[in-house]
């Protein structure tokens, strides 16, 4: 028994921010962003609107896309790390204005490999045949939780929400599925704020990403080139056997180095960071979606969606279309 994919979606808040509307709050220019990380706009959210709002809005259009009536999904995992609330789950909270019953639902917090983990879950109990259909989501508001005056971070990150429907098949379908985590360095990329440590009464709570970016970038390069590899290996595959590649879209330049390490043209490789910037958990399904909406892959086309993120964690899947 197989997970595949039968229907996508995304959602994107309506506010565009430029480069040239950051240059306005800290100091930095667009010629800096687009040379560093190849982000042009990124969207934010409305005041009032949520995560939960996003995930459900592309949660629809992937429900619409697979021809699947709410009541038959029998799973819902949101991969997420900016939840409405501590809780109920994000998950909880749309379960009921989606229509889905009572099917478990559930949030996964592996900040940007946050979707990959999810279509993981979801891929194993489908492939258990505990159930049939899962609706998986990655979705964040970033936005809410950024110290606006650090250039280092606030031009990074946007907000957004990508969903795709799974499944059961005797045809792949996802391939496999990897993720992996390190503890070690959470120093290097957190938000030092949680429930039971460090909160504030502050505004934002004390809320900010904090990242010692240039170290981040050289990790996330190197394990990229792994989890890759890995892949790969364990489906007895070549590079060459690759038709796409749908990596996270954190920064343009280490896009290219994992498709350099991979041997494919950026023609092969789906990039949305230009125009979404850092979405964490929704960049990976926003890809996706993207992609497979411009019609450019095919039924029977092999994928590789990766992400690395805050954790660390990182993940991969190889999935034929
Ligand atoms: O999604 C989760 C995982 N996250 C990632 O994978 C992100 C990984 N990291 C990166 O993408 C990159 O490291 C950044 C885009 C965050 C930074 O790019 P960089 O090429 O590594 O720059 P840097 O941090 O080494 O900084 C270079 C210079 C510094 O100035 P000095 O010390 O050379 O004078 C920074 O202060 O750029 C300066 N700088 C800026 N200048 C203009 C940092 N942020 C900005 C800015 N505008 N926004």
């Amino acid at each position: 028994m197989y997970a595949r994919i039968i229907g996508t979606g995304r959602y994107l808040p309506e506010k565009v921010v430029t480069n040239a509307d950051l240059e306005q709050l800290v100091d930095t220019s667009d010629a800096w962003i687009r040379d560093r990380t190849g982000i042009r706009e990124r969207r934010v959210v409305a005041e009032g609107q949520t995560t939960g709002d996003l995930a459900e809005q592309a949660a629809r259009i992937a429900l619409e896309d697979a021809g699947v009536k709410p009541s038959e999904i029998d799973l819902l995992i949101v991969g997420t790390t900016t939840p409405d609330l501590v809780f109920p789950s994000t998950a909880c909270l749309i379960q009921q204005r989606l229509g889905l019953g009572e099917c478990g639902a559930f949030d996964v917090n592996a900040a940007c490999s946050g979707f990959i983990y999810a279509l993981s879950i979801a891929t194993q109990f489908i492939e258990a045949g505990t159930v049939k259909r899962v609706l998986v989501i990655g979705a964040e508001t970033l936005t809410r939780m950024l110290d606006w005056s650090d250039r280092s971070t606030c031009v990074l990150f946007g907000d957004g929400a990508g969903a795709a429907v799974l499944q059961a098949d005797s045809e792949p379908g996802v391939l496999s599925t990897h993720i992996h985590a390190n503890g070690a360095h959470a120093d290097l990329l957190s938000v030092e704020v949680g429930v039971s440590r460090g909160f504030l009464a502050e505004p934002r709570g004390g809320l900010a990403v904090k990242m010692k970016g240039n170290e981040v970038f050289k990790v996330a390069v190197n394990t990229l080139g792994r989890i890759v590899d890995e892949t790969l290996a364990f489906n007895n595959m070549e590079k060459h056997d690759l038709d796409w590649l749908i990596p996270h879209q954190a920064n343009l330049r280490i896009i290219k180095a994992t498709a350099r390490k991979l041997d494919m043209s950026m023609d092969r490789v789906v990039v949305t960071v230009d125009k979404h910037g850092n979405t964490s958990a929704a960049s990976v399904p926003m890809a996706l979606d993207v992609a497979v909406r411009s019609g450019r892959i095919q039924r029977g086309d092999h994928m590789l969606l990766e992400a690395f993120g805050g954790g660390f964690t990182w993940g991969a899947a190889l999935i034929r279309y």
